[in-house]
């Protein structure tokens, strides 16, 4: 576009042109967007200034007022997606938006001929899976049922977690789905990892440029954005992701008896002072620090002091001490894989970052050391670190309640330790906090709540519990939470470990609240005290007549634990025993769990 031609015909000075020419050019069509409907509304303010000020009730409504609402959908397994749906909306309604939220689950196809502006904020579940609420609309957007939809102006905001190999696939699906259906892309999806906030700031900051928008201020003034951030009121510290409270450790207690082949540690936190508020199935982050000992490899392998200075995120250091903290050695991403096979050009690299299965059998067991001995490549310490993930925090479910803990939080982690490709290996988190933690010392955490994991609103509706090894966490929290609410509600626990003797994780409080009565039933299975396995969903499978009847009184089901072999197994039986019990074909028990699943009566928190 020749700009100076075009202004030229407008009412400006030869210096205000080429101030205009000189701005205009550099401005994204976002910028335009919202320019156009800032100086379209800017006549009020002007006569504000004049001592005429215009009301809010008294102008005329705003094209956005009258405008079509936005539609936002979401699509959840834990409930950020709801959250970050729920803020948007927030957001909308202090510009005089008019916002409509829908989970996905409860969304009707037919209504998307009524819809103008979409926002799709949608999460990527088990490997690469849509959450069981947005599988439909998926389905029906990828069908030939779906009608055209170039009515349709959309975004996309995909949460997910680089360490999965097929990185917000969900989102990526939905994007490609509206494409194909006509619907046309207001703004670019972004694709966020598990630290999605400043993404979410980005994009909804671009939609609602976009949108051209301009909000009304509290004294019915227009006055223009910046966007109206989440504040604390004044003088209240929030502790979360960024901001992560120094809890003291109070109790460190290894849950295993001697000589188990496990290592499970109970931990019991400090969160005195924070302010920190907690329900049971939500998760506490917590950060660590990477191994001394897996760092001085790394360096030793790369020929670097560890002294040379790095630009990092969060500011200039030393690469050991950017290693110690910004950046995380294990476990090895696709991302990381793909970047080195760029670097380095290597042809196998490059073919099994083509793929993500093969990225997938590439990655287990690997970390960032064995890739940089397996394809050696000269690094400079800033290229090295450009390869790395920021470090991350990993979550544990909550395993107690602040009705009976108070100022406290309990977790239970499993210590990740195996052998692959000739060297020991430890996970980053569970073995920072066996090998490097003692008590008294501080652990930065923060909530991070699970709006979809949570005891049902009515006290007395009886509850399921499967939970194999640390999966027991939050039915500990659940439990104690009914005690402490006098909850008249049944409870039944199946829990799995390896043996009776040394696995048994709280055995004598599941003693305990089996006695009381707050707990109304346990079934265990210890997978190796017998040659033949036995797991939680055996015990399920051979009292299916029971638990089916338990689920006909309104039982809620939850299960938590491995996501890879257990969570799929106990699904499993769930349906065989619906089938088989509920005297339905497969398809109606598929039915029936997809409307527990819906209802909110089936609910996992697996990984
Ligand atoms: C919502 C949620 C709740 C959770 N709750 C709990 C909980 O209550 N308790 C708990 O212990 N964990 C829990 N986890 C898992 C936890 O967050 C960490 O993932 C876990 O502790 C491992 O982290 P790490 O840093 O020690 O290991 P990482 O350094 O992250 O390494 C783990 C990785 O190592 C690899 N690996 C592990 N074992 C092997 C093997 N044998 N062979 C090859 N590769 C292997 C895998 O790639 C694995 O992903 C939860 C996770 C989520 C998302
Ligand atoms: N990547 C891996 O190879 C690996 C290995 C272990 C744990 N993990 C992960 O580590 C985390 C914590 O594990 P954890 O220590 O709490 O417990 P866990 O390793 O999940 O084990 C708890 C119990 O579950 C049993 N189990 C194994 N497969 C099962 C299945 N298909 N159905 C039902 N039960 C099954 C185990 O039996 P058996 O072990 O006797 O079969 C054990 O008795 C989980 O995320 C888990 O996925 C990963
Ligand atoms: C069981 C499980 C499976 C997941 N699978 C993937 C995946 O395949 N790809 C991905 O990018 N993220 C994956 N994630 C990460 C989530 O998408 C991410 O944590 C997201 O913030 C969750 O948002 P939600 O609370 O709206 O569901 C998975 C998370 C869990 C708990």
């Amino acid at each position: 576009m020749n700009w100076e031609t075009g202004l030229k015909k407008g009412p400006f000075s030869d210096t205000q042109i080429r101030q205009l020419v000189e701005v205009m050019p550099a401005l994204t069509s976002g910028q335009v967007h919202w320019l156009h409907g800032y100086l379209t509304g800017i006549n009020p303010l002007l006569e504000a200034e004049q001592g005429t000020a215009i009301k809010a009730a008294d102008r005329e409504p705003s094209p956005v007022s009258e405008a079509e609402p936005l539609w936002i959908l979401y699509g959840t397994h834990t409930g950020n997606s709801e959250r970050l749906a729920k803020k948007s909306a927030k957001r909308m309604a202090d510009l005089d938006v008019e916002a409509k939220v829908f989970d996905m689950g409860s969304f009707k196809p037919r209504d998307l001929k009524n819809v103008t502006k979409l926002l799709v904020i949608v999460s990527t579940d088990g490997e690469g899976d849509p959450p069981v609420q947005a599988e439909e609309l998926l389905e029906f957007l990828r069908s030939n049922k779906c009608p055209g939809l170039g009515h349709i102006s959309y975004s996309v905001l995909a949460l997910g977690d680089t360490s999965y190999t097929q990185f917000c696939q969900t989102g990526k699906d939905f994007d490609a789905a509206l494409e194909k259906a006509g619907a046309k892309r207001m703004v670019e999806r972004i694709d966020c990892d598990v630290d999605f906030e400043e993404d979410y700031e980005r994009w909804i900051e671009e939609i609602i440029s976009n949108l051209g928008q301009l909000s009304i201020g509290n004294d019915g003034l227009l006055v223009s954005l910046p966007l109206l951030k989440e504040h604390a009121p004044a003088g209240e510290v929030v502790y979360d992701r960024k901001k992560p409270f120094p809890a003291a450790v109070l109790e460190k207690i290894n849950l295993n008896g001697r000589h188990s082949s496990k290592e499970t540690l109970h931990i019991e936190l400090d969160l005195k002072g924070s302010g920190i508020k907690y329900e049971p199935g939500d998760a506490l982050g917590i950060y660590a620090l990477n191994s001394p000992g897996l760092i001085e490899s790394v360096l030793n392998l790369l020929q670097f002091s560890g002294e040379e200075i790095v630009n990092t995120h969060q500011g200039a250091k030393p690469l050991k001490e950017a290693l110690s903290s910004d950046y995380e050695l294990t476990p090895l991403t696709g991302i990381s894989l793909n970047r080195y096979a760029e670097l380095t050009g290597s042809g196998r690299l490059k073919e099994i970052a083509a793929d993500h299965l093969s990225v997938a059998e590439y990655i287990h067991g690997r970390d960032i050391y064995d890739l940089l001995k397996e394809e050696p490549a000269r690094l400079t310490p800033e290229t090295f670190i450009s390869l790395l993930r920021k470090n991350m925090p990993r979550m544990y479910s909550i395993a107690s309640s602040q009705d009976t803990v108070d100022d406290e939080v309990h977790v239970v982690v499993s210590v990740v330790r195996y052998e692959a490709y000739g060297r020991n290996k430890e996970g980053h988190c569970s073995s920072f906090l066996s090998d490097r933690i003692n008590l008294g010392d501080r652990l930065e955490v923060f909530v991070d709540q699970n709006t979809r994991f949570k005891l049902p609103s009515e006290a007395d509706r009886p509850i399921i519990m499967v939970g194999a090894g640390t999966g027991v966490a939050p039915f500990r929290a659940f439990i104690q939470q009914r005690e402490a609410r006098e909850s008249k509600g049944k409870s039944w626990l199946f829990f799995g470990e390896r043996n009776f003797t040394t696995d048994f994780l709280y055995q004598t409080e599941w003693l305990q609240y089996l006695k009381e009565g707050i707990l109304t039933r346990a079934d265990v299975a210890f997978s190796r005290d017998q040659d033949k396995k036995i797991y939680v969903q055996d015990r399920m499978l051979e009292r299916g007549r029971e638990l089916y009847d338990w689920l006909e009184k309104g039982a809620f089901f939850y299960v938590c634990g491995d996501k890879q072999r257990m969570a799929k197994d106990v699904d499993s039986a769930l349906r065989k025993i619906i089938h088989t019990h509920g005297g339905m074909t497969e398809d109606k028990a598929a039915e029936y769990v997809k409307s527990l699943q819906l209802g909110g009566r089936y609910q996992t928190d697996v990984y």
